[in-house]
């Protein structure tokens, strides 16, 4: 039986650490308290981290963040083969004697109930309190933010939106995997290698919930929503509509995150008609200019939608633009194959088979 021993937490066990508190989670309706990417970043910057190993390999973390007298542990995470044997008793106790040494005395956890710590909390002397309601507000916008996004029309939108989509259990699935699970864990997303998308097309005759699909991930991600209309864009500004879309843009680049959505976007980017004079042409090309820069910033998704992917100017679906065309409810008069497809991308690591974790 080999032996396993506590260490320091060092950088190189991240990915390690990630891979064993991915192995934990439990469902994506009850996220941690604290989520990882925080607990890690805290490990990662000389908070209370320690780890458990067996030779080299990883087998176990906890870390904990100290306020004064007060810590809260974050995260406690064991490889499954090695749970019940007491390294997570051994884990908090570690933590535990680094945290009294900084003074810390009162110690708490909140857990998901059957999640990992909790045996080892409960056999290291914690209690639960009972009666106790965690209420939590997530602030997303500075004020320099708020300013802004009142003047691009955008908005917070509640949550549970995503919670009130009914039925759609293949697009559900589909968006969640490929969209949101990598957006909103971009820790874990790119520790797999996962690049998270910034730009999909949703497909479908209207009424199929489009729109209610793309407020849905900004109200599950807790990011800004903004609607560009193509109608609002305005003439009068020197270099006309093409100007005011970059004007747009330039101000969606200040926000810290944010939902762009494009709703019937083939107003915009119709198949260039042929004719001499296409009203909508110079718009079309300055919008597609825009994204590869949209897309070079983090914490950002823009979702179009049309009822007719072949009504879309073909340059859209080249590469290095779009990430995924999602077609949205049945019927499905037309589309590619069906199922979601992943669009190319030039020169970007891109894995179709996302491994578990970001795929389940
Ligand atoms: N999955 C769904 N669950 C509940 N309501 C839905 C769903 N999909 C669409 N709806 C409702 O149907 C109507 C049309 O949906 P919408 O998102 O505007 O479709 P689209 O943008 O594809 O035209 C809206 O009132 C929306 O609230
Ligand atoms: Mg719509």
């Amino acid at each position: 039986m080999p032996t396993w021993r506590l260490r320091d937490f060092h950088d190189d066990d991240l990915d390690r650490a990630i891979q064993i508190w991915d192995q934990d989670r439990q469902t994506d309706d009850m996220p941690p308290v604290f989520p990882v990417s925080e607990a890690m970043a805290e490990a990662r910057t000389g908070g209370t981290a320690v780890v458990a190993v067996v030779g080299e390999d990883l087998v176990g973390m906890a870390v904990a963040q100290a306020q004064g007298e007060r810590a809260w542990i974050t995260l406690v995470a064991l490889a499954r083969m090695w749970r019940n044997r007491g390294i997570g008793s051994a884990l908090i106790a570690e933590i535990e004697r680094r945290l009294r040494t900084q003074g810390v005395r009162r110690i708490g956890a909140l857990l998901v109930p059957g999640t990992t710590g909790t045996t080892a909390l409960e056999n290291s002397g914690y209690r639960t309190r009972d009666g106790l309601t965690f209420y939590e507000k997530v602030e997303h916008l500075g004020a320099s933010d708020a300013g802004l996004l009142a003047e691009l029309g955008g908005r917070m939108l509640p949550q549970g939106l995503w919670g009130a989509l009914a039925g759609m259990e293949r697009e559900k699935e589909a968006i969640e995997r490929r969209i949101v699970l990598p957006l909103a864990e971009p820790v874990l997303a790119d520790r797999y290698g996962v690049t998270p998308p910034k730009a999909v097309i949703l497909f479908g005759p209207p009424g199929t919930g489009k729109t209610s699909f793309a407020k849905a991930v900004a109200s599950r991600l807790a990011w800004p929503f903004v609607e560009l209309f193509p109608s609002r864009l305005t003439e009068g500004t020197a270099g006309g509509l093409a100007a005011s879309l970059r004007d747009t843009f330039a101000d969606l680049a200040e926000l810290e995150s944010v939902l762009l959505f494009i709703d019937e976007v083939e107003e915009i980017a119709g198949v260039r008609s042929g004719q001499a004079i296409d009203p909508g042409h110079g718009v079309t090309n300055e919008l597609l200019k825009l994204i590869p820069g949209f897309r070079d910033q983090d914490n950002r998704l823009l979702i179009c939608a049309t009822n007719s992917v072949r009504s879309l100017d073909p340059a859209f679906l080249r590469p290095g633009r779009f990430d995924y065309v999602i077609p949205v409810g049945p019927p499905r008069p037309e589309g590619p194959g069906g199922d979601l497809a992943a669009l190319p991308r030039p020169g970007r690591r891109r894995h179709q088979a996302a491994p578990t974790g970001v795929s389940q």
